[in-house]
């Protein structure tokens, strides 16, 4: 009934949860010295003996057991509740440092929206797993034992006959459990799901209404709720349906078991004190195991929860993104070479990249092209250490950056693509992003020399001009040039530049790439263009062709060809020309 791999998550939190069932224990024999109290009193009365002058004591024991009560329920919910809120923090930094591990990849794996439900709502549910479930457990084995004690020498028939009914409870919870699992991962898939379809639905909430699909969508999501409601009616029957069946057994157990008692008590072979121990605790018998019960249904939910959750945790780890700690990135990078990379997407047989050998010189720009899909993007991304599981070598130098940590590799290279995010906050915090060394002087500088200075003079409060949310009050070319204003803002030795000119006017596109063709005086910088007309002046162009390179030398020596780039630079120049 307990999950030993949940269990054993806890590290420090085990002492507490111990601590609280201890407390519990505790706070029970309170209780039974408590019902000893009244019992002797309803004796006294009963047998006429007692007597006025005894009400200070009884009177000061009640409230010394009140007190003691009180003090234990305080300490219990202050165990509970620091050892839930570290639980919660524990597995939230599990999930995040597993998100943070697997990088960009973390998508394939799960949606973020499956990702952020449970990590929110699942490990929420896992708190009432772990503060609630988990010490109940072990209170009620050692609960019914204790009260089984205390009263088997008044009538150890009816003690026993208790004792034989209580199984019963946690019996009827196994039974249930099997149930419970298939309708409980029901419900969670479906909870998912339809997590999924709302956030993607409104994120193309503005697509589906320019197409008219809005009503149509809205129906599946209608769909995809209803399932959710009957998995949630069928869950809560379920529950409510044990819960039935755990009274009953509690309640026919209790009633046995005092009848019993009661009939001992008429032929007197109980004494009075004995009968009213039997009334007040033959319910304690089966008050623990059916809490437990009560609880167990909302600990499934976690624990059901926690299997994705530990799905998640257990895809491999990139050993080599663990083990880097130590290597040093050397300060200039001269050269990054690629020796026989081939890399497959996840889930996906063919190799996207296969056998790519080129090398990229500082002081030399290196550009790639080629077809839509033909794998350059790909390339990019693995060159700036988003995907790490590809075959072959990249060096950087002689570093091989498979022994470097992901946080190496950014430190040193700079990728700017489509996915390159604006923050809904002013200019200047997007260009500094924190970097307190930047000054006022500088942002203006670069932004001179992205051309954007004088849009930004024209805007309120200039550098203080707040954006939404990736930028989409600026202007497309205004926002790529921000981007790569950011970009040159910082020190780095690699820049890869993915598409970056798309936006841009023809005079902006001329400011850009001699920004980019100086960049490159000093650094490795890797240009992917669909533009081949501002690639004349590159040192070497790369032509990929279904993920293998096609093409590789000098502009000049590959206009002697009558290759891909011949040919898409003489189609360009002529729809120029037809322009003009
Ligand atoms: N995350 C992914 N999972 C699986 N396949 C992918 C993924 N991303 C891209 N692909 C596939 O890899 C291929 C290459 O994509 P890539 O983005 O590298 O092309 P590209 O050369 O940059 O194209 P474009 O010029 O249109 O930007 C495509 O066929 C695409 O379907
Ligand atoms: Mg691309």
């Amino acid at each position: 009934m307990i999950n030993k791999r949940l269990f054993n998550l806890m590290t420090n939190q085990k002492k507490k949860i111990y601590g609280i069932v201890v407390f519990r224990l505790i706070n029970l024999c309170n209780s039974i010295i408590f019902y000893l109290l009244i019992a002797n009193i309803i004796n006294q009365i009963y047998l006429n003996q007692f007597a006025l002058k005894k009400v200070p004591f009884f009177t000061l024991a009640i409230l010394v057991i009140i007190l003691i009560k009180i003090l234990l329920n305080h300490w219990i919910s202050n165990l509970s509740f620091t050892s839930s809120s570290q639980l919660r923090l524990a597995i939230r930094d599990k999930i995040f440092a597993k998100a943070f591990q697997l990088g960009p990849s973390t998508k394939n794996h799960l949606s973020i929206s499956a990702l952020t439900q449970i990590s929110v709502d699942g490990v929420e549910q896992l708190e009432v797993y772990y503060a609630q479930f988990i010490p109940q457990f072990f209170y009620s084995m050692i609960a019914s034992l204790i009260v089984f004690f205390s009263l088997v020498t008044y009538d150890w028939q009816a003690a026993i006959t208790l004792l034989i009914c209580v199984p019963l409870i946690p019996i009827s919870i196994m039974t249930i459990m099997k149930i419970a699992k298939k309708i409980l991962s029901k419900y969670w898939n479906n909870y998912l799901n339809l997590g999924e379809v709302f956030f993607e639905n409104l994120q193309g909430l503005t697509t589906l209404k320019v197409y008219q699909q809005d009503q149509h969508y809205h129906q599946k999501m209608n769909l995809a709720a209803e399932k959710f409601r009957k998995a949630t009616m069928s869950l809560l029957s379920m529950q409510l349906n044990s819960i039935t069946i755990m009274d009953i057994i509690a309640y026919t157990g209790s009633a046995i078991g005092i009848s019993i008692a009661l009939y001992h008590f008429s032929l007197g072979q109980l004494s009075i004190i004995g009968a009213v121990m039997f009334l007040l605790l033959s319910a304690e018998f089966f008050i623990p195991l059916r809490q437990l019960g009560s609880l167990f249904h909302v600990a499934m939910t976690g624990i059901s929860a926690a299997d994705k959750l530990f799905d998640f945790l257990d895809l491999p780890n990139d050993e080599s993104k663990l083990s880097s700690a130590d290597s040093v990135v050397s300060e200039a990078i001269g050269l990054l070479k690629i020796s026989k990379l081939s890399f497959s997407y996840l889930n996906e047989k063919q190799a996207m990249l296969q056998d790519i050998n080129f090398s990229a010189k500082k002081g030399q720009l290196t550009a790639i092209i080629g077809k839509s899909g033909s794998g350059k993007s790909t390339l990019a991304s693995i060159l700036s250490g988003f995907f790490y599981n590809y075959q072959g070598q990249i060096n950087w130098d002689s570093q091989n950056l498979s022994e470097l940590s992901a946080q190496q590799i950014f430190n040193t290279v700079d990728l700017i693509n489509s996915d390159s995010f604006l923050f809904s906050k002013s200019i200047r915090e997007n260009l500094c992003l924190g970097d307190k060394h930047i000054n006022e002087k500088q942002l203006w500088d670069i932004l001179e020399r992205v051309n954007l200075a004088d849009d930004i003079r024209e805007f309120p409060n200039q550098l203080d001009y707040q954006l939404t949310e990736d930028g989409s009050n600026l202007s497309g070319g205004q926002r790529q040039r921000l981007l790569i204003a950011r970009t040159l803002l910082r020190d780095k030795q690699i820049y890869i530049f993915d598409e970056i000119t798309s936006s841009l006017d023809l005079e902006n596109e001329k400011i850009i790439m001699k920004e980019i063709y100086n960049l490159s005086k000093n650094k490795i910088v890797i240009l992917i263009s669909h533009r081949l007309y501002n690639l004349l002046d590159a040192a070497q162009i790369i032509v990929l062709e279904n993920g293998k390179i096609s093409e590789h030398g000098h502009p000049e020596a590959l206009l002697e060809n009558n290759g891909f780039f011949k040919t898409v630079l003489n189609e360009e120049q002529s729809i120029l020309k037809g322009g003009q």
